[in-house]
């Protein structure tokens, strides 16, 4: 108890813990946040992860610190503690200078995407090979229900769904990847779908306005994806589906770089905690064993409780 106390004894380090408290940055995004060099964030953040306030993941070669939950005893006072962090002096500046952190970690990700638009089906195809799943996926999608899919790529999925529901509307971020979807549904002779762009922390959707929202390979480009599960629980109707497909955790570093991703896939429990927090339920998760140099792939669903 002593450390732990000690440990947080520090302006900076509760400004650090509050800011962790929001979501998992590296030290190189900490030290923009609060304009400090990389040595002092790096002493602050060791002494707060060997008191057991942080728990850092190793993604490749990069570290990713978040607030953990192995100290007993901090997680006692944390919901006080909390409250406390928002009344720290600096603390709008800090959520400001976050703000823009993830910004910058989304205006990447859209870049990249209207950039390769044209050949993102063969690039994915050929760099990322995962073993088929799709039939899985399709199976729990409720029929005849509206549903919304988040980050369509070029609209494979899309025609999928639409054989299934009674209205898909699909969501992007990338003006680029929507003309290739649109372009799709055209030839395709598809033309129930809408379209909208958007982003996924901010989907352009009123709340509880579908039955089901799908997120296929999507989850690994999100800055924030706990904010992306809390919107997905906003626009879902009590009762509503979530269905995810991603990859599980890998550690093929040079997708950062050749397909945009900002996560290295995601162990099991921590998709399966962070929906929990986010307001679902009744979550199920499966792996498709990826083999002969396949990514193995997660499936998981849940409900909106
Ligand atoms: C790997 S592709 C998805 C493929 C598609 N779901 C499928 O099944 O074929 C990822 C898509 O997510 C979109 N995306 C990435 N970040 C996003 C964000 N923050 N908001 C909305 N869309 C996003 C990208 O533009 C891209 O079209």
């Amino acid at each position: 108890m002593i450390d732990l106390l000690k440990s947080l004894a520090d302006p900076s380090r509760l400004r650090l813990t509050a800011v962790l408290l929001r979501g998992e940055f590296t030290v190189q995004e900490l030290t923009r946040i609060f304009s400090m060099g990389q040595s002092r964030i790096s002493r602050h953040l060791k002494i707060l992860a060997e008191a057991g306030v942080l728990t850092v993941k190793r993604q490749g070669t990069w570290s990713y610190y978040r607030v953990g939950d192995g100290n007993p005893f901090f997680n006692a006072i944390r919901p006080a503690f909390e409250l406390e962090l928002e009344l720290l002096p600096e603390r709008s500046q800090d959520l400001n200078a976050l703000s823009a952190v993830l910004e910058e970690r989304r205006q990447r990700s859209r870049e990249f995407f209207d950039r390769h638009a044209r050949q993102w089906d063969d690039l994915a195809r050929t760099l990322l090979p995962v073993p088929e799943y799709r039939q899985r996926l399709l199976k729990q999608v409720p029929e005849g229900t509206t549903v919304l899919e988040i980050g369509i790529g070029t609209g494979g999925l899309l025609v999928e769904l639409a054989a299934r529901a009674s209205n898909v509307i699909g969501v992007d971020h990338s003006p680029a990847m929507l003309d290739e979807a649109r372009r799709r549904l055209l030839a395709d002779g598809i033309g129930s779908i809408e379209l909208r762009l958007g982003e996924m922390t901010h989907l352009p959707l009123p709340d509880n306005s579908v039955d089901c929202v799908v997120a296929n390979m999507v989850l690994h480009h999100a800055a924030d994806p706990v904010a992306v599960l809390r919107e997905m629980c906003r626009v879902l109707k009590p009762g509503g589906t979530v269905v995810l497909a991603d990859l599980a955790r890998h550690e093929q570093e040079w997708v950062r770089e050749q397909l945009a991703d900002q996560w290295l896939g995601f162990e099991a429990d921590e998709l399966i905690a962070w929906l929990s927090s986010a307001g679902f339920g009744d979550v199920l998760c499966e792996r498709s064993e990826g083999k002969n140099g396949q990514e193995t792939v997660l499936l998981v669903n849940a409900r909106n409780l």
